[in-house]
């Protein structure tokens, strides 16, 4: 029944948002139309295609994270929220795989009775739009298979986080791809999307549980994990909002801000409905009156398809900010911003381009710690105020390196592009290494309180003594990873190709900085997961690293041809030197300011082989000063006793074989 009413009301205001956005504009004569079929059927299958993958992450983030387990596996409850959502994993991939066909004859203006399938494979294949869909296709239908693989809660977890990637691919290439500053237009949808699926799904997969005092406290999770998506889905929706409306009067003077307004008011009403949840409903449920839950989140429910409906109008509608795009220049276009200025200390720092991702990873990087050390002093504890400074200092220098002017000129400039790697990999991870925020997160973290629910601590706990962080952090693993990316990426076609997509560009610079922080985790880390290495190697293995760093230098250096020709010669400014020049300039900078991160690891690294030793020693003079006292034999003296009793096996042994020889 609050299904069926949902689905009415979701499908009500997509009717609506489409007649109100102007979707449904009249075919322009002499245009090709793909006809009314594709019309209407493309907005309804990408409701029903948001709408299940919904409540797929829903019910997969439920079973795993909010629902207590039993031992190794997923709950009964948990057990059937993964069954239902392998059965809806399978519509998602059929709507998806029904969305790339509707999305061809829409494009191309073909009536669906007239599409070659060849014409829809080359379009799944070779346009990043059609891929998208396929890839999300593909992976739901990992997902519906891997629900049903097994029921430990590590497979669940991880079919969680598939399903959870698994939303994200039609962000980056739809709508938000073609917008002015599609950083902020792509990241900002991403994040919406995601949160939004987290938020409704959830309450969905909980109007499945029956349990009562099961519910109360999944319920008590759910409410954290809702507010933490209503602030997400506020601020990305807004940013999203901000990049196609482009003024603010847009909001009532284009129809596309009309539904915006539309949303907004959703918006506040599921706010005040979650306030509700917090202030009547869990005490509610608590005292055992599981209907109280049931009959406001029956209410919710309807207002999120709503939304949703009105979300599908809006991607459907043209944008204000869509009339002066189009007048824009082909380099704003591949850029997403207009060509800057030449380069000034004023332009690096100034002019931010933000990014989305980056910026939630650095505020939410920065508030999480410092709360954590609050926690910590709240409970009389220390922690070391070198390590605060260490990690804010880290994250306020990847903060700066993704977004200010810097990260313009990174996309133009290949020098600029190599200053922006080298901070991310070589001096952002010593400073989030220094932070130990692992150690921090595990003195901090709250156990739940039952045993069979895994917290935030507990999967924190999995991740560190897993066999995937055992592998990464091996020295020669991670010191591959460093070095062979350095060679694979500047030598090959991938630069070129991972600069073209906006989704290429983050995954590079994350893999900068991942990289770059399993390296100095391994060799100068203090947190727990890494393993105990003696000393001496750590130096060999880090000498290697910089070999290798250096080596990659000399070689970029002696390049005689432009890397990734194809996309800095699209983008070459008319104010900068030669396309060598800049690269020679780059290969320069990756050299010698690769070099001072360097020194200051092998600083670290001997300070701690130092501090090592000491401890060592006061170890071994305590144990000796602890023998003198019993009398007991401490280490040293066991030693000697062991080479004694080794020298007189051995002599023993020499007279065995050969009994007139002379004592040794
Ligand atoms: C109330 C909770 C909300 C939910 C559940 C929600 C859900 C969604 C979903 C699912 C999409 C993607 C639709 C698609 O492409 O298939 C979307 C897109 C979008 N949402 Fe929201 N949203 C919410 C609130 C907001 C708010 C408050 C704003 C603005 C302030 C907003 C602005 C946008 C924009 C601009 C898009 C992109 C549409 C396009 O492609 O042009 N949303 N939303």
């Amino acid at each position: 029944m609050i299904a069926v009413a949902a689905v009415l009301s979701g499908v009500a205001l997509l009717l609506l948002g489409l007649r109100l956005g102007g979707a449904l504009a009249a075919a322009i004569p002499g245009l090709p139309d793909a006809g009314p079929t594709t019309g209407w059927a493309l907005p309804a299958v990408r409701l029903l295609s948001d709408g299940l993958a919904t409540v797929t992450v829903g019910m997969l983030v439920t079973a795993a994270f909010l629902l207590p387990g039993d031992e190794r596996s997923v709950s009964p409850h948990g057990y059937l929220l993964l069954r239902r959502a392998s059965v809806a994993a399978v519509g998602w991939a059929v709507a998806a795989l029904s969305l790339l066909v509707l999305t061809v004859s829409d494009l191309l203006g073909q009536p669906l009775d007239t599409l070659r399938p060849s014409t829809v494979v080359s379009f799944a294949t070779s346009i990043a739009q059609g891929q998208s869909l396929a890839l999300q296709a593909g992976l739901a239908l990992a997902v519906a298979l891997l629900s049903r693989a097994g029921v430990s809660r590590g497979l669940a977890a991880a079919v969680a986080v598939l399903a959870s990637v698994a939303v994200l691919p039609p962000a980056f290439t739809g709508h938000a791809a073609g917008a002015g500053n599609h950083q902020i237009a792509v990241t900002s949808l991403a994040l919406h999307i995601l949160a939004a699926a987290m938020w409704i799904g959830g309450l969905v997969a909980l109007l499945m549980v029956r349990r009562g005092r099961l519910l109360a406290d999944a319920v008590a999770r759910y409410s954290r994990l809702a507010l933490g998506c209503f602030v997400a889905v506020t601020v990305s929706g807004a940013a999203n909002a901000a990049v196609r409306l482009g003024a603010v009067e847009q909001l009532w003077h284009s129809r596309y801000g009309w539904l915006v307004v539309g949303k907004l008011a959703a918006l506040l009403i599921l706010g005040a409905a979650g306030a509700a949840h917090r202030s009547r409903t869990l005490p509610a449920l608590r005292a055992g009156q599981r209907h109280a839950f049931g009959r406001l989140a029956a209410g919710e429910l309807m207002v999120f398809a709503a939304t949703v409906g009105l979300a599908v109008a809006l991607s459907r509608s043209p944008t204000p900010d869509a009339v002066s795009s189009a007048e824009a220049d082909p380099i704003t276009e591949l850029l997403g911003f207009p060509m800057p200025a030449a380069p000034t200390p004023a332009n690096l720092l100034g002019q931010p381009l933000p990014d989305m991702f980056f910026l939630t990873l650095c505020v939410l990087g920065i508030g999480g710690y410092l709360g954590g050390v609050r926690r910590l002093h709240a409970g009389g504890h220390r922690w070391p105020a070198a390590r605060t400074a260490s990690w804010v200092g880290g994250m306020l220098l990847l903060a700066a390196a993704t977004n200010l002017g810097v990260a313009r000129y990174a996309y133009v400039l290949f020098s600029a592009h190599m200053a922006q790697h080298m901070v991310l990999s070589m001096v952002v991870p010593i400073l989030l290494v220094g932070g130990a925020p692992v150690t921090l997160a595990l003195r901090t973290l709250r156990r739940p309180g039952d045993p069979q629910v895994r917290g935030a601590r507990e999967w924190l706990l999995i991740a560190v003594r897993s066999r995937p962080t055992r592998l990464l952090t091996h020295p020669l693993v991670a010191l591959g990873i460093y070095s062979a990316s350095l060679f694979g990426l500047y030598f090959s076609d991938l630069l070129g190709v991972l600069m073209r997509s906006h989704l290429g560009h983050l995954a590079m610079l994350t893999h900068f900085v991942v990289a770059g922080y399993l390296m100095c985790w391994v060799l100068i880390g203090v947190d727990p997961g890494r393993r105990r290495l003696p000393h001496p190697l750590l130096v060999t293995i880090h000498l290697a690293s910089m070999m290798a760093h250096g080596f990659f230098g000399l070689v970029l250096m002696q390049t005689t041809t432009v890397l990734a020709p194809d996309w800095y010669i699209s983008v070459h400014p008319a104010w900068a030197s030669s396309l060598l020049d800049d690269q020679r300039l780059g290969a320069g900078i990756a050299w010698a300011f690769g070099e001072i991160p360097a020194v200051l690891i092998m600083i670290i690294l001997v300070r701690q082989w130092i501090r090592a030793d000491k401890r060592e020693q006061a170890r071994l003079d305590r144990a000796a000063d602890r023998a003198d006292a019993t009398g007991e034999d401490d280490d040293l003296a066991r030693y000697n006793a062991f080479l004694a009793a080794a020298g007189q096996s051995a002599e023993d042994s020499r007279r065995t074989a050969a009994p007139g020889l002379p004592e040794a």
